[in-house]
């Protein structure tokens, strides 16, 4: 199945990784940019994100900032938030990179809520309706040698902030985002990913099909760390937004 892509993040670390990936498995893939992209769109303004949804079947997510809260909140999320604007009731597959220990909200999170705003941005993926995955890598190419097994872990319980959450290679991220779009064992899916010592699988279906799917606005085992009831009101708005799109 050949799939029009949109990649939200194309010319970073992960998405140049998907580019490559997804073109080897014959999908037309669109990387979107504020510059040196396919198409020009800045997600922290959704009017120039329009062009880029057109005729697209599916939305890759490997965009991020590094930094302040208002970059996490206008780029990781309000990015996720504009692109789900502007592809509006029609339906479109969906993979959605965030990272590991997403759902811990203490130490090296207090200083820019980075965490807060990419899990917001996973629950307006969930209400949206499209069918979706959500990967949350570990920590990106510190790899040993032979850590080519990947391993799919749910309930985010690795919060050390460090690379001992465990470590993935950026291509091995790629690889599973994209297998992901084809994959109807990934649909509704959470997911920590980090590779171990052994060898690659060439069949990823079987690892989607162990995961337990998700239910709610959450991971399928995510802790409640982050209650609905303590969200910002315009955070509530923009879910509520996001669900009445669906239909
Ligand atoms: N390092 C780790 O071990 C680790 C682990 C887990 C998760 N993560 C997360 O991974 C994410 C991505 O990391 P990365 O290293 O791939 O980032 P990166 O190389 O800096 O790439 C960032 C991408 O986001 C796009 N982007 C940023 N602001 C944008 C805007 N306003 N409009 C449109 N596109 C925008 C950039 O596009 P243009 O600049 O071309 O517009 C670029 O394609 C980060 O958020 C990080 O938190 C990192």
């Amino acid at each position: 199945m050949s799939l029009n892509i949109l990649l939200v993040g194309g010319t970073g670390s992960i998405g140049r990784h998907v580019a490559r990936i997804a073109t080897e498995a014959g999908h037309p893939v669109r990387v979107l940019s504020r510059r040196g992209g396919d198409v020009t769109g800045d997600l922290t303004d959704p009017s120039t994100l329009t062009d880029a949804v057109d005729g697209v079947d599916a939305v890759v997510f490997t965009h991020g900032t590094h930094g302040d809260e208002a970059g996490f909140r206008d780029v990781d999320y309000g990015g996720v938030r504009g692109v789900l604007e502007a592809i509006g009731d029609r339906p479109v597959r969906i993979a959605l990179m965030t990272a590991i220990g997403v759902t811990y909200r203490g130490g090296y999170n207090t200083s820019n809520r980075a965490h807060d705003w990419k899990r917001r941005g996973e629950r307006l993926v969930r209400a949206s309706g499209h069918p979706y995955t959500i990967v949350r890598p570990g920590w990106f190419d510190y790899n040993d040698d032979d850590q080519h097994e990947l391993v799919f872990l749910q309930g985010d319980t690795r919060t050390a902030g460090s690379p001992a959450d465990g470590v993935i290679a950026r291509a091995q991220i790629a690889q599973v985002l994209v297998s992901a779009l084809t994959s109807d064992a990934a649909v509704g899916k959470t997911f920590e990913l980090v590779a171990e010592h052994g060898p690659a699988q060439s069949d990823l279906d079987p690892l989607f099909a162990a995961l337990v799917p998700d239910t709610g606005l959450d991971g399928a085992l995510d802790a409640d760390t982050q209650p609905l009831s303590e969200e910002p009101a315009s955070v509530l708005a923009d879910l509520e937004r996001i669900r009445a799109l669906a239909g």
